[in-house]
């Protein structure tokens, strides 16, 4: 057939953003994939929002689970809500109908990642997850695919971009913290709750997800040593600057003699190292193969549109694949969870 349909849960930043470039890029989607993706259903807290891109009222529009799943008249399930519970639900639900999942949640994926990814695969359907990390930035497909062939020795990167956005204002347009944080929380890159983001839970979660594309290993949260910017003051940025330093955000795993050190901290970097140079929402990851050497990359990592743009190559990758698992992560690591240090030394 040539319709695909998704059903959608949540409609706020990425959600609306997936919504556009559908529209925008249509008849180009129609041309690469021979298919007409279109939105059928669209679970909301409140159906009396208005809404202006969808005319309101209309009746893919609905408010509970049930009314989702009712019918069953949809391809693939796009989770867009965020939090743990619900989302949960509504994933394993979808994987146990056999229907292929596409979601962007990295706090969900790091915590039950491996249990959802083995649910997909026992039910032989798609879970794919692109947006979770770096927003519109390839990082899941560059390890699941480009760099299969490395092992791994290091990644360090900025991913969050709220975090990045705050120090960039603070440190360039003499911007508060809190006025700062405002910002980006009007401008659609923070969470729910921004204190994921400043204090570096957000990044610890997304840092988890690539320690375990990469390495095959589930690093407890837990033992995870994070360190947020909340206590990053505007004198501490201005000495910094005088001094040649800017504080970033820094997610990091390396693999060092057999063990794994990862954390998420501020860190001052030299204003000529390439991480120092990333600004406002903008992510970037070094990722260090042993074959390949050093990679970056670099882009938009958080709002709408690049991280709606992350949604619609996996619901894309997912017609192309036959709505096939990914087999993410199913690796034989070398690396034991007992063998993972507490601390980045
Ligand atoms: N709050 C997240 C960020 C959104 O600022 O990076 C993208 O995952």
């Amino acid at each position: 057939k040539n319709v695909v349909k998704i059903a959608l849960a949540g409609f706020g930043t990425v959600g609306t953003g997936l919504a556009k470039i559908l529209k925008e890029n249509k008849e180009w989607i129609k041309k690469r994939t021979g298919k007409e993706i279109v939105i059928s259903k669209i679970l909301v807290k409140n159906l009396n929002k208005p809404r202006t891109l969808i005319p309101h009222p209309n009746t893919i529009f609905v408010d509970t689970p049930e009314a989702l799943f009712q019918d069953n008249d949809w391809d693939i399930l796009v989770e867009l809500i965020g939090g743990i519970d619900l989302p949960y639900q509504l994933i394993t639900k979808a994987l146990k109908l056999g229907k292929s999942v596409v979601t962007a949640n990295k706090a969900l994926l790091s915590m039950k990642g491996k249990d959802l990814l083995k649910l997909a695969e026992t039910q032989n359907v798609g879970l794919y997850f692109e947006a979770s990390v770096g927003g519109g930035i390839p990082i899941i497909q560059t390890l699941k695919e480009s760099l299969s062939g490395n092992k791994i020795k290091a990644i360090t990167g900025i991913l969050n971009g709220t975090a990045n956005y705050i120090l960039t204002e603070m440190s360039q347009n003499e911007l508060t913290f809190s006025e700062a944080l405002n910002q980006a929380q009007e401008k659609g890159y923070a969470e729910a709750d921004p204190s994921l983001d400043i204090k570096g839970i957000d990044a610890a979660h997304k840092l988890t997800i690539l320690i375990f594309l990469a390495h095959g290993v589930v690093y407890p949260l837990e033992k995870l040593w994070v360190k947020g910017i909340e206590n990053i003051e505007t004198q501490d940025i201005s000495f910094a600057k005088e001094l040649g330093y800017v504080f970033k955000l820094i997610a990091q795993v390396k693999e060092k003699s057999g063990h794994l050190q990862a954390g998420v901290f501020p860190a001052l970097l030299p204003q000529k190292h390439i991480l120092a140079k990333v600004d406002g929402p903008f992510n970037a990851i070094l990722v260090q193969g042993n074959a390949v050497g050093p990679i970056m990359l670099y882009g938009q990592g958080a709002g709408d549109l690049p991280t709606g743009s992350a949604v619609l190559a996996d619901i894309i990758s997912l017609i192309k694949n036959n709505y096939a698992p990914n087999n993410t992560g199913f690796i034989e690591s070398p690396f034991k969870d007992a063998n993972i240090l507490d601390n980045v030394s």
